[in-house]
């Protein structure tokens, strides 16, 4: 079963998911391990987290939805 969390100022991390790309090409990963997808926008390796989100300072609440922030 597929599983996303959203981590608080950070990224979205994806289990149990294949990630492709706009050709339909799945991205090579390691079998059984969550991975991190960028939410900040700041990634120099989209679709994927690079760490970047701390440098940038990146506030999930900033992004969050009315209904979802308070
Ligand atoms: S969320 Fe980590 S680099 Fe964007």
């Amino acid at each position: 079963m597929a599983k996303i969390t959203v981590k608080t100022n950070g990224p979205y991390l994806v289990e149990g998911v294949t990630i492709v790309d706009g050709e339909g090409r799945p991205f090579p990963l390691e079998a059984g391990k969550p991975v991190a997808l960028c939410r900040c926008g700041a990634s120099a390796h989209k679709p994927f987290c690079d760490g970047t989100h701390i440098k940038v300072g990146f506030r999930s609440e900033d992004t969050e939805t009315p209904a979802r922030a308070k």
